[in-house]
């Protein structure tokens, strides 16, 4: 048995020690060992974005991130993205233009939205989709996806 690895990081604003193999993934040390299992397990190997997660403000899949990488760093997951009891204004344009179906990719597809409006406020539909390549959605056409985070973007640039 391989000796496991104490990690300690910032996961969702809070500090966080937890004891991992050292080959086991960011996604299953989430989803297994601190029941944060918003992050989905679609393909585990790179290709769906089901597991996008923000690391130190750049998105990542979190089932190509091995979990001791992640020592003394940063993470935001889905669950970090509502602000206390209020939704963020992704979560909430996505339920208002119905631009989800069955749920998988709808956790990375915000957390990745998240990053891109976090550096980019007012992106194009260009930078929208191009930003999004790596969100698989197997369910739903994509212009509903594009047009809540077109609405989430402007509802953000109103609150400021
Ligand atoms: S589960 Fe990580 S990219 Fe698909
Ligand atoms: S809503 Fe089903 S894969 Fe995206």
């Amino acid at each position: 048995m391989t000796k496991r690895v104490h990690i300690q990081a910032r996961i969702n604003g809070q500090e966080v020690d937890f004891l991992c193999e050292p080959g086991q993934s960011l996604l299953e040390v989430l989803r297994d060992e601190l029941r944060l299992t918003g992050a989905k397990e679609g393909c585990n190997n790179g290709n769906c974005g089901a597991c996008t997660v923000i690391l130190d403000g750049r998105i990542v899949d979190a089932c190509l991130v091995l979990a001791p990488e992640i020592d003394g760093h940063d993470v935001v997951t889905i669950e970090g993205i509502a602000e206390g009891e209020r939704l963020h204004p992704l979560q909430q344009q996505f339920l208002e233009q119905a631009a989800l179906q069955c749920g998988i990719c709808t956790p990375g597809l915000i957390v990745a939205a998240k990053a891109l409006l976090d550096r980019t406020p007012d992106p194009s539909e260009e930078e929208i989709r191009f930003w999004l390549a790596g969100n698989l959605c197997r369910c739903t056409g994509y212009d509903k996806i594009i047009r809540a985070v077109q609405a989430a973007a402007r509802q953000m640039e109103a609150r400021i």
